[in-house]
C-alpha cells in the first residue's frame, strides 16, 4: 500500500512497473496533462487521493457507479458473497437473479449470457451475429467505442462505405478488411453502404448513444432507418449500451425510442463496480450460443458471485428508489445550475446531456452527432479547464472526448457547487 506516499511518488514508481504507469490508456492524464491523482478511498459522490485532497467525482469509474462509491447495499451484497465463495465456475442463484432482473428492465431480452467486460460482450456479439448469419461483414460507425475488439478498432478507409483500416497497431489488415465504418448521422451513406454491402452484413452495431468522443446524441429516425435496413437485409442490429444502459429514461436508448435491436451489450451499471459484461437479446438468436449451438464462447470467471452480487444490489437499489427518475431529476438541476454559467462564460462551452449522462461541448455551431462537427481547441481549452476543476476539487475524467457521469449520490449542493467551480475555473482559462 501507499505508506504515506504522495501522488507525485506513487507515479514515478507507477512508471517503473506498468506500461505508461496504468492499466487503462486515457488514466495516465496524457490529453490534459499533470499527474493523476492515487485514489485512496472513494464514499458517494466523493473520491480521496493519497495526497488527502477530496474530489466531487463525475467520473463514476466511467459509468457503473450510478449509486456511487461504496454503497452500502452494494458493499454489503459484495462482503455476504465473498462470505459465501468467491467463484464457483458453476451454475449459483446470483446469476439467474441477475438475468431475470435485467429482463425485466430491457424489453426484447429473452436469454443472456454474462461475460467479464463491455469488450467481451462486443466481440462475443459480433461473433454470435457471424454465426447467425453466416456472413463476415460488420458495419460501425466513426466514433463509435465498443471497447478493444480487433474488428471494431478500425477506422474509416478513404471515401463512404469502404472497408475500414485498423486504428491500433496489432490488428491484422484481413480483420479490418471485415469491417466497414460509416459517419454517423448521415442517411445517404447508410443507403449507400446497405445497397453496396447489405447482402453480406453480419451486423451493425452502434452506440445508440455515442458517448465515447463526445456526446453526440442520434436522430431517432436515423437509428429508425438503421434498424430498418438491418432487417430488410437480413443483418442483425447490435445496440451497444455498455455505458448508456440503465443511465437513461427508458433504461435504455433503444426501449426507450422503441427500436428493438437483434443483440444489446450491456456492462458497466450490471455489474455495480464489479467487472461485467453481457449480451441478450431473443431466444432464437441468443439460442445459437454454445452449450445449445454452435456459437463457442466461455468463460472462468463469467457469472461470477462477487460481480453479480454487486450488479443486482445496484439495479434493486435503482429500481426500490425510483432511480431513473431521480437520475434524471438531478441532470435537470444540473442543466439548471450549470446551463446560466456556461451561457455567461466568456467560452463557448454548452451542456449536452441524456439521464444521467452529460457532456461539456465546445464552439458555437450546432451541437454535434458526429465527429467531425468537434471545434479544433476543444481538447487545448479542456486541458486547462480540467486542471482549473481539479485545484477547486472537483474531477472530470482527463479527456475533452469523455463524458461525464451523475450518480445518486450527487447531491444538489454537490452540482452547484460544481457549476459555481466551472464559471471559476473559466474565468481563469484564456482564450485561444
Ligand atoms: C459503448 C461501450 N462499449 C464497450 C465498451 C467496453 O467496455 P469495457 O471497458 O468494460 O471493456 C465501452 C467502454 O467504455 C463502451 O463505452
Amino acid at each position: 500500500m501507499s505508506a504515506g506516499r504522495t501522488s507525485e511518488e506513487l507515479w514515478t514508481e507507477a512508471q517503473r512497473h506498468l506500461v505508461g504507469g496504468v492499466n487503462s490508456p486515457v488514466r495516465a492524464y496524457r490529453a490534459v496533462g499533470g499527474t493523476p491523482p492515487f485514489i485512496a478511498d472513494a464514499e458517494g459522490a466523493v473520491m480521496r487521493s493519497v495526497d488527502g485532497r477530496r474530489y466531487v467525482d463525475f467520473i463514476g469509474s466511467f459509468g457503473p457507479l450510478v449509486l456511487g462509491h461504496s454503497h452500502p447495499a452494494v458493499v454489503e451484497a459484495v462482503r455476504e458473497a465473498a462470505a459465501r465463495g468467491t467463484s464457483f465456475a458453476a451454475p449459483h442463484e446470483g446469476e439467474v437473479e441477475l438475468a431475470r432482473t435485467v429482463k425485466e428492465l430491457v424489453p426484447g431480452i429473452e436469454k443472456i449470457r454474462f461475460v467479464n467486460s463491455g469488450t467481451e460482450a462486443t466481440q462475443s456479439a459480433i461473433r454470435l451475429a457471424r454465426g447467425c448469419t453466416g456472413r463476415d461483414l460488420v458495419l460501425k460507425f466513426e466514433g463509435c467505442y465498443h471497447g478493444h475488439v480487433d474488428a471494431l478498432l478500425v477506422e474509416a478507409g478513404s471515401g463512404l462505405a469502404t472497408f475500414g483500416i485498423a486504428s491500433s497497431a496489432g490488428i491484422p489488415a484481413a480483420t479490418a478488411r471485415d469491417t466497414i465504418v460509416l459517419p454517423l448521422d448521415d442517411e445517404d451513406a447508410l443507403e449507400q453502404a446497405f445497397r453496396r454491402h447489405g447482402g453480406h452484413l453480419a451486423a451493425a452495431i452502434i452506440e445508440p448513444l455515442p458517448a465515447n468522443n463526445g456526446l453526440l446524441v442520434q436522430r431517432p429516425e436515423y437509428l429508425e432507418r438503421l434498424r430498418r435496413l438491418c432487417t430488410e437485409n437480413g443483418a442483425l442490429l447490435i445496440l451497444d449500451e455498455v455505458l448508456s444502459g440503465f443511465r437513461v429514461p427508458g433504461v435504455t436508448i433503444g426501449a426507450g425510442l422503441g427500436i428493438e435491436p437483434d443483440l444489446y451489450t450491456l456492462g458497466k451499471v450490471i455489474g455495480g463496480g464489479l467487472p461485467v459484461g453481457a449480451y441478450g437479446g431473443p431466444a432464437r438468436w441468443m439460442d445459437r450460443l454454445s452449450p445449445l449451438g454452435p456459437v463457442y464462447q466461455a468463460g472462468t470467471l463469467s457469472g461470477n458471485p462477487l460481480a453479480v452480487a454487486a450488479g443486482l444490489a445496484t439495479l434493486r437499489e435503482l429500481r426500490a428508489n425510483d432511480g431513473w427518475a431521480r437520475m434524471d431529476a438531478l441532470g435537470a438541476f444540473l442543466d439548471q445550475e450549470l446551463g446560466p454559467v456556461l451561457e455567461a462564460s466568456a467560452h463557448p462551452y454548452r451542456l449536452v446531456r441524456c439521464g444521467s449522462i452529460f457532456w461539456l461541448a465546445y464552439g458555437d455551431d450546432e451541437l454535434p452527432r458526429r465527429t467531425d462537427g468537434f471545434h479544433p481547441n476543444t481538447a487545448e481549452i479542456f486541458g486547462l479547464l480540467h486542471r482549473e476543476l481539479l485545484e477547486r476539487g472537483y474531477m472530470l475524467a482527463p479527456s475533452a472526448y469523455e463524458v461525464g457521469f451523475l450518480s445518486l449520490a450527487h447531491d444538489e449542493d454537490a452540482l452547484t457547487g460544481f457549476a459555481g467551480a466551472v464559471g471559476e475555473a473559466l474565468e481563469e482559462v484564456p482564450a485561444p
